[in-house]
């Protein structure tokens, strides 16, 4: 059994984060989110994993992740020339899969639900594909499964304007070599892409053994900066461990769960849980709410946040009105002036959104 994750793509909905980095490699509670789904594969027993990248972005993902030995796993990169679909990055997949079953991730899914289960089923039973449902109020905007009452899966379509249940296919699939045929005779989709939704309705049509699971646990598809935020709450609030290896001044309070990186410095803050802060930060005269994921070398000066993320590197002085929701960029500078400004001075990137509130 190898592992086939699912890490190119366009990223359009993540802008403007994904004109300069890989949505994978965005942090959840300052660990890449590409990272959890290493985790949990790895968690079954599968060492052999592929890695799909982009050619814009693979070299940051192939950097930061490397050959798999931090997860005792053997990582091989397979580059996909262009975003041309989940089933066309299978098909660029294929020397590395040859003639093994495996079991597809897409990079920037999150699943609480432990793997073993499915992959037990998925082989027990033979089947050519076992596919992920879970239950969600917008199915419109994804893969919809349509389910028998007796459970047998009937149809999948993708993306339906008027979607015929509300099963949405999370993203990760199981298959069998077959679903290599099935892909081989696929054309392209109206959106231009080889969909594996269309595979996998091929696979059913000719009666190939195709079960579906509900998931039980939550499924986070971090592709917008809302699900981001949910994603990084979910995460904060299950896994995170405190620990306090930067150093904490005597005038600062540090309250439930809390992570302070070596070499971070608080200075004059109040921390409230849960809440993860990334090594060699500044954070003086701030308060920082629950919910808040501060990556590696931010500065935070008389700032107030809270439900919200902060890439590496960025810097934010002089915002006490509170920063909620929101996700700042790496390296990105917000500055307000000490007195009350009398003007707002602005470069701000392709596609950012700036709400005054
Ligand atoms: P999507 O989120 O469906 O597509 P996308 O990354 O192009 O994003 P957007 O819709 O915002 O433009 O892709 C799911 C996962 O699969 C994601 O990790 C990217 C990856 N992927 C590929 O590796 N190759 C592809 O051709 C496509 C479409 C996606």
């Amino acid at each position: 059994m190898k592992a086939l994750i699912l890490s190119g793509g366009k990223g359009t909905r993540l802008r403007p984060l994904t004109y300069t980095g890989a949505k994978q490699l965005v942090p959840v509670a300052n660990k890449p989110i590409l990272w959890y789904g290493i985790e949990r594969i790895v968690a079954t027993g599968i060492q052999d994993i592929g890695i799909v990248i982009s050619p814009e972005t693979g070299d940051e993902v192939k950097a930061k992740t490397g050959n798999g030995d931090r997860f005792k796993a053997n990582i091989t990169y397979i580059v996909q020339d262009r975003p041309a679909g989940l089933a066309h990055a299978v098909k660029v997949a294929q020397p590395f899969l040859g003639d093994s079953p495996f079991l597809m991730y897409l990079g920037d899914n999150l699943i609480q639900d432990d793997l073993n289960q499915f992959l037990e089923q998925f082989t027990q039973q033979q089947l050519d594909s076992l596919i992920l449902l879970r239950q969600v109020s917008n199915p419109g905007a994804f893969g919809v499964a349509k389910v028998a009452d007796d459970g047998r899966l009937l149809y999948l379509v993708e993306k339906p304007q008027v979607p015929p249940s509300n099963l949405a296919l999370v993203g990760v699939y199981f298959f069998s070599p077959t679903i290599h045929d099935a892909i081989a005779e696929l054309q392209p989709s109206a959106r231009g892409e080889l969909e594996i939704t269309d595979a996998i309705q091929s696979l059913i049509e000719q009666q190939k053994k195709v079960s579906a699971c509900q998931l039980e646990g939550w499924w986070l598809d971090t592709g917008k900066k809302d699900d981001l935020l949910e994603a990084n709450r979910i995460i904060l609030d299950s896994y995170l461990t405190p620990e306090v290896l930067g150093e904490v001044d005597a005038h600062s309070q540090v309250i439930g769960r809390v992570e302070i990186g070596a070499g971070s410095q608080v200075i004059n803050c109040t921390i409230r849980g849960p809440v993860a802060i990334g090594q060699n930060c500044y954070l003086e005269n701030c308060f920082v709410g629950p919910y808040s994921s501060i990556g590696d070398r931010v500065t935070l000066i008389d700032t107030d946040i809270d439900h919200s993320v902060i890439l590496q590197g960025a810097k934010v002085v002089g915002i006490h009105q509170r920063i909620v929701d929101s996700v700042i960029g790496q390296r990105a500078e917000v500055t307000v002036a000490p007195r009350r400004p009398k003007a707002l001075r602005f470069l701000v990137g392709d596609d950012c959104q700036i709400e005054l509130m």
